[in-house]
């Protein structure tokens, strides 16, 4: 096949294999290199079965094999080996080329590469890939971002592997720049917020309502059908009624609760606190993760102290309460990475259609939910306002689920359990629907130690006050 494919791929872990299969299933003719032919021969013998599929052993090979100009798609661990392999890869590109990051890189790394292979005359796209491995197989919903003219190379490919809505491909080209892992980025931290919610509400049904792992899972069987129908409420249900096969009962409870994270959840809220967008659903869900790794800390802390019973029974509505209350984090997950994109697609000058984000999200993600149509109906209403929260019928959904959540964070708060993504998701709204924030006492604190100076509400401009009395603490200063 000297020159003929018409795509190639480096990395042959479970992503990269999946994806080589799926465009060759769709006809491209695909070669296909990893580092440590071990691997490719295993592939070439285990999984390829007629498929257009050709090994290449070597670098060199690799590049003889593709046809021009070469588009190549790099499917390595995010960081350091993706820099690796790009360099390995250069000295057989020719101009005109083009390179794809499918990994989970970080977005200033896209950038960075991007310009650095611009500088040979090698186009790169940063491209998120979401759908896990069967995803990849079957139909990945794809965020390509990068120049337009690259993106034009593999449209064509990329919508064709790509799964599908009734809305089209889940493949669009995302922006400028590093806008493909930049939204891929910001869908993670929406997932981990969402899985987070999933978590607290599996905690309450577990720990307050005393329910059994194959009742909750009946639970988000129930959920599924509704409002909640989404990939990872099915995807709980599913894990939940999975049994060990050495102990016979729930493999869920037999796992360890410490969380691990590769990084993108982290980047998004990294990147809302420097850009400045309030993002707290999203961080907690992330912190979460982090603070579960304390399980020695915990163990030790909780023995020491012991959280009153004060469960005096649960009313008929709770469950009710619950589902309203999951459906508040992943409308509130979804709004909080949506501005955090607009704020980030003006401040990068990435272009991003965040309606076109919504129909990419639609099907073969992980966050994929029938929210997804709705939430598109509300940005294509006002695709300028950054805020959710604007839009009456946003409003409305928020508004409705806000008493139920509110009574299930009394009762979680009796049982001692802790519900940070609902927490913050309410908390979030109360915040941003009050024209007035005691703030104002924080400046006047600022300026009070530390001549910070404040504004006034009534006429413009910039104060200082000497203000009277005890401003350091006694001892201090
Ligand atoms: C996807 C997933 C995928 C991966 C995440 C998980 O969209 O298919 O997001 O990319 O599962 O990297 O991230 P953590 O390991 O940080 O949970």
């Amino acid at each position: 096949m000297r020159n003929s494919g018409e795509i190639g791929i480096i990395g042959l872990a479970a992503m990269g294999q999946n994806l080589a299969l799926n465009f060759a299933r769709k006809g491209f003719r695909v070669c296909v290199y990893n580092r440590t032919s071990e691997r490719t021969e295993a592939f070439m013998r285990d999984r390829v079965r007629g498929e257009p599929i050709v090994p290449a052993y070597t670098l060199e090979e690799f590049a003889r094999c593709l046809e021009r100009p070469r588009r190549i798609l790099l499917m390595v661990q995010a960081g350091p080996a993706a820099d690796q392999v790009i360099e390995a890869l250069l000295p057989f590109l020719e101009p005109g080329d083009l390179v794809m990051d499918g990994g989970n890189s970080h977005y200033a790394d896209t950038e960075r590469r991007m310009q650095a292979l611009a500088a040979r005359g090698v186009h790169f796209l940063g491209i998120g890939i979401s759908g896990g491995e069967k995803g990849a197989l079957l139909g990945p919903s794809i965020m390509p971002g990068g120049s337009p003219e690259a993106y034009a190379m593999v449209e064509g490919m990329l919508t064709r592997i790509a799964a599908r809505s009734e809305e089209g491909p889940c493949c669009a080209y995302m922006g400028r720049g590093g806008a493909g892992h930049y939204v891929k980025m910001v869908h993670n931290a929406i997932e981990y917020a969402f899985m987070q919610g999933i978590a607290e509400v599996y905690d309450f049904m577990k720990t307050a309502l005393g329910m059994s792992s194959e009742t909750i899972a009946e639970v988000f069987e129930r959920w599924n059908e509704g409002t909640l129908n989404a990939f990872l409420t099915e995807l709980a249900a599913r894990v939940l009624r999975y049994r060990d096969p050495e102990t016979g009962g729930p493999l869920v409870e037999r796992i360890l609760d410490k969380a691990e994270q590769k990084g993108t959840g982290r980047w998004a809220a990294q990147s809302a606190l420097e850009l400045g967008v309030p993002t707290p659903t999203l961080t907690a869900a992330v912190i979460a993760r982090t603070l579960s790794h304390f399980k020695g800390d915990r163990e030790r802390i909780g023995a020491a102290f012991p959280w009153p019973d004060r469960r005096a029974g649960f009313p008929p509505e709770t469950l009710a309460d619950l589902e309203a209350a999951l459906n508040l984090v992943v409308l509130v997950s979804f709004s909080q990475g949506l501005w955090l994109l607009h704020e980030a697609s003006r401040a990068y000058d990435y272009g991003v259609d965040r309606a076109e984000v919504l129909r990419v999200w639609r099907a073969g993600c992980i966050i994929r939910a029938r929210w997804l149509g709705f939430l598109r109906e509300v940005i294509r209403e006002d695709p300028e306002d950054p805020h959710l929260l604007f839009n009456a019928r946003f409003r409305g959904e928020v508004q409705g689920r806000l008493p139920a959540a509110g009574r299930i964070l009394d009762l979680a708060f009796e049982a001692g359990i802790p519900m940070p993504a609902l927490s913050t998701a309410v908390d979030y709204v109360l915040s941003m629907r009050r024209s007035r924030l005691p703030a104002n006492l924080i400046q006047a604190q600022r300026d009070a130690f530390g001549a910070h100076t404040y504004e006034r509400i009534d006429r413009p401009g910039v104060f200082h006050t000497e203000w009277e009395g005890e401003t350091h603490p006694p001892g201090v200063g």
